[in-house]
């Protein structure tokens, strides 16, 4: 017992110093940044773009990509599920190519160019991809529909550009843009509530995809 108080009280401290440590300049939201402290001396100065807004940041080295976004920059809508690489609600897109934010260093990606789900399109204006979701039902909760839309804009041009995937068995044939393809390429999102074939229905509307 006396162990397992001491490591709460070590993983909180350990989120504290990463949360004080890491400081945001950003030109419109200045109001929402923190203030820097890298008493550590372990932080480093790094630039992102996050939905073609420049913002520079004097991160402590063992800030997620995650944790950047969202504790830091207040873009929420990336989501936080298993913190391990294991569900996919943290996918964003990084220089094209989406990524687990959850598994990378905020201090791996200065000068990069970031999409969340925030840049993918507005409430008055639909990424065609989050007007799908929505026509299709391809969510429930939602809590993995950022993760999963980000993905599925990203897959879409990987087969586009004839990226193969983990299982894809010969890499001199183009990659066919198939459902089933679809399927392999999603299979790292994670949906608790279900929603699979809703959402491969509005992937597959979005790609021009035939059932
Ligand atoms: Fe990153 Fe689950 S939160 S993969
Ligand atoms: Fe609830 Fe996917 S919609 S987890």
């Amino acid at each position: 017992m006396q162990n397992s108080v001491n490591i709460d009280i070590s993983r909180r401290d350990l989120l504290a110093s990463s949360a004080a440590t890491l400081a945001v300049t950003s030109v419109s939201r200045k109001a929402a940044a923190q203030p820097a402290k890298t008493s550590t001396g372990r932080s480093s100065k790094l630039s992102l773009t996050v939905n073609g807004e420049r913002h520079d940041l004097d991160a402590d080295n063992r800030t997620t990509l995650l944790d950047a976004l969202r504790e830091h920059l207040h873009l929420t809508g990336t989501k936080k599920g298993c913190d391990h690489g294991q569900c996919g609600a943290c996918t964003v897109i990084v220089d094209g190519r989406r990524i687990n934010s959850c598994l990378t260093l905020a201090v791996m990606h200065d000068g990069d160019d970031i999409t969340t789900i925030e840049g993918l399109g507005t409430p008055g204006h639909l990424h065609p991809m989050q007007a799908a979701f929505v026509k299709h039902d391809g969510f429930q909760c939602g809590y993995c529909t950022p993760g999963q839309i980000c993905s599925s804009v990203a897959v879409l041009k990987e087969i586009a550009a004839n990226i193969p995937s983990h299982v894809t068995d010969d890499l001199n044939v183009q990659v066919q843009l198939s459902q089933s393809e679809v399927r392999e390429r999603m299979s790292g999102n994670i949906c608790r509530c279900g929603a699979y074939s809703n959402i491969i229905d509005a992937i597959s509307e979005v790609g021009g995809i035939k059932a």
